[in-house]
């Protein structure tokens, strides 16, 4: 089974087209991502306008080379999936759009894919992962723990109520004059800084629950930042290592309540899986590491390349819905809101149709 996969959810315009075997292996045949973070650094952030007019401009040709690079024709593939959501709603319609009008002329089925889905089933493309398992996702976007029972079963264990991880690490290099993305500048200054230096809260500390809250830290740091002002460059990476020392402590006794919770509710889970941009922190990998061994669990941690957006998760994602008669209609809908319980195996989804008829 061959499928085309189209990720425009964020700042990266991406396709790929995977392929899955029978045995539920997986091979990618080619991987293509553009990514627009040179449009948007001046900004310190993504701007929603700027994105979904650079998706626009370079899709089309960014499918072409994928399908280039994997020396296929149309007829050759099985399916077009594409992320419908959750993201900034002017890319997932350009991306959804895209992949509707080619699935519609080529005559293959559509599966519009949940972005958060195609992390959390990455780690069965690269690792043959068994469900269940613990998946920690933590990206610019999105901080989630998640329970992956299965293809379409997803039980969010736990989430931030404010800023996500790596949004709290881009503010942080925001705010003291290092570029985007803020992550890998934050850790670069924080290797030759005192972590120590700065006492910075650890929100959220011993709840039971597995929930996240970052914005308090990140005021914290401001505040921390504006007394010492103006800052040298030692004063930015003690600042900076302060805050990443903060962060590890609040991922590790974030992830260790959801590790709790997941084996109260699901027995231990296969693996600890890790994804998103965040995960190439080695500071927070180290982290993901000890608990893992805690509980008893493989760490998984996917390659850069697939851990951060790309085309190929979308499109393992189509392969594993498509492998169980998953596909959507034509008028599916783009939605920038879709959190991953939401996101059903098709039983679950029929009878919830139903019932609202
Ligand atoms: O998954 P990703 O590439 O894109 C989405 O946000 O969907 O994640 C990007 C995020 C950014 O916020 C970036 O600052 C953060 O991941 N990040 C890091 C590191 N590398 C990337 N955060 C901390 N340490 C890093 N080394
Ligand atoms: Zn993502």
């Amino acid at each position: 089974m061959i499928v085309l996969g189209i990720e425009t959810t964020c700042d990266e315009t991406a396709a790929a087209v995977v392929e899955r075997f029978e045995d539920g292996s997986g091979n990618i045949l080619s991987n293509v991502v553009l990514s627009q973070a040179r449009e948007h650094a001046a900004f310190g952030g993504v701007v929603p306008e700027i994105a979904a007019r650079a998706h626009v401009e370079v899709l089309d040709v960014i499918i072409a080379n994928a399908m280039t690079q994997a020396g296929l024709r149309y007829d050759a593939i099985d399916g077009v999936a594409a992320a419908a959501g959750p993201g900034l709603i002017g890319g997932v319609i350009v991306g959804l759009t895209t992949a509707k009008a080619i699935a519609l002329v080529q005559n293959k089925p559509l599966i519009a894919v949940n972005h958060l889905e195609a992390h959390a089933l990455t780690a069965r493309l690269t690792d043959q992962t068994a469900f269940p398992y613990c998946l920690f996702l933590a990206s610019g976007g999105h901080t989630q723990i998640v329970a992956v029972r299965g293809v379409g079963d997803y039980v969010r264990l736990g989430t931030t109520q404010d800023d996500a991880i790596g949004e709290a690490f881009d503010k942080t290099a925001k705010l003291l004059g290092l570029g985007y993305p803020g992550g890998p500048q934050v850790e670069k200054e924080a290797a030759r800084g005192n972590a120590t230096r700065f006492t910075l809260p650890r929100p959220m500390h011993g709840r039971k629950d597995a929930d996240f809250s970052l914005s308090g830290l990140k005021t914290a740091l401001r505040l921390e930042a504006e007394k010492i002002a103006p800052l040298t460059d030692q004063d930015v990476a003690d600042l900076c290592a302060s805050f990443q020392q903060a962060v590890v402590d609040v991922v590790f006794d974030r992830l260790r309540s959801g590790l709790l919770l997941f084996r109260a509710r699901f027995g231990t889970p296969s693996a600890l899986v890790a994804a998103g941009g965040v995960a190439a922190n080695h500071a927070i990998r180290k982290v993901l590491i000890r608990l893992a061994f805690e509980v008893g669990a493989t760490l998984v941690v996917p390659p850069p390349d697939l851990c951060t957006d790309n085309g190929a998760m979308i499109a393992w994602a189509g392969c594993e819905r498509l492998a169980l008669g998953l596909t959507d209609s034509l008028d599916v809908a783009p939605r920038a809101r879709w959190p991953l319980d939401e996101v059903a195996a098709a039983e679950g989804a029929r009878r919830r149709t139903a019932a609202y008829k």
